[in-house]
């Protein structure tokens, strides 16, 4: 059985008000594979979420964490505060977090080790650039995130670690990869992984496609064989898209 996760990314959206009214109505779907559905909001809606989640099977998570367990960081979080309030999951590295806040591929690495300590699971993005791509220099460029995001991570903690593929160019632009590219892609990575671990562990790992997942694309996307699942932005905002999205999973597993 493909083991899958369907993790909506929400992004600087919603208030707690509306995070939770859409906690009720994925709630209420009943979906048959609630376990493998995430969400991972703002920092200032997890703790309504996790009530709102609890019972459900539908896992939550932060979109961000800071590495050190505390100290004189103006406005960041760490992982003890979003271990109490049991969050399941943390992104780090988004593009968008590389792009616009100074995250580096040093940072990514403190902060999948600081999560990994807590027990709290990653989901590590990495991806290339339209320009890198037009280059044709995408699988150097993503080795290359890998080998140094994982520096030192041993691998009896890699069943723990998430990795989203997210191309930047397709990302909140409506362009998919196709989904040979996607599939390329991560199975790509997960060749890296193998090289850097070992094959067994790579083949067990969870890895995501995200950039542009909407409920039409999701079947095709979701049916490539190294393709576990979407990091989806954009189409988790309405529980009806996301669920449609789980369920696609769902029928192929
Ligand atoms: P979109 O689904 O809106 O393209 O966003 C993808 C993404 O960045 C998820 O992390």
């Amino acid at each position: 059985m493909k083991k899958f996760l369907i993790a909506g990314n929400w992004k600087m959206h919603k208030t707690t008000a509306e995070a939770v009214s859409f906690a009720e109505e994925i709630a209420a779907m009943k979906l048959p594979n609630a376990e493998d559905v995430a969400v991972l909001a703002p920092f200032t809606q997890l703790a309504e979420l996790g009530k709102a989640f609890a019972g459900t099977g539908i896992k939550f998570g932060a979109q961000n964490v800071h590495f050190e367990p505390s100290g004189a960081f103006t406005g960041e979080i760490s992982v003890p505060m979003l271990k109490e309030i049991g969050v399941d999951y943390c992104i780090v590295g988004h593009s968008e977090r590389r792009e616009y806040f100074g995250e580096t591929d040093k940072t990514v690495n403190l902060k999948l080790k600081a999560l990994l300590e807590a027990d709290i699971k990653p989901i590590l993005c990495v991806g290339e650039s339209l320009e890198v791509r037009e280059g044709k220099g995408e699988q150097t460029f993503v080795a290359s995130q890998l080998v140094a995001d994982f520096e030192g991570i041993p691998a009896a903690l890699l069943p723990n670690v998430v990795i989203a593929y997210e191309p930047i160019w397709a990302i909140g632009t409506g362009k998919t990869a196709t989904p040979d590219q996607a599939e390329e892609m991560c199975a790509f990575i997960r060749g890296v992984m193998g090289g850097m671990y070992d094959n067994k562990t790579a083949d067990e790992m969870l890895i995501l496609y995200g950039g542009s997942m909407k409920p039409s694309n999701a079947p095709e996307l979701l049916s490539k064989p190294d393709i576990n699942g979407g990091l989806i932005g954009g189409a988790s905002l309405k529980a009806a898209d996301l669920a449609a999205i789980a369920l696609s999973a769902n029928e192929i597993k």
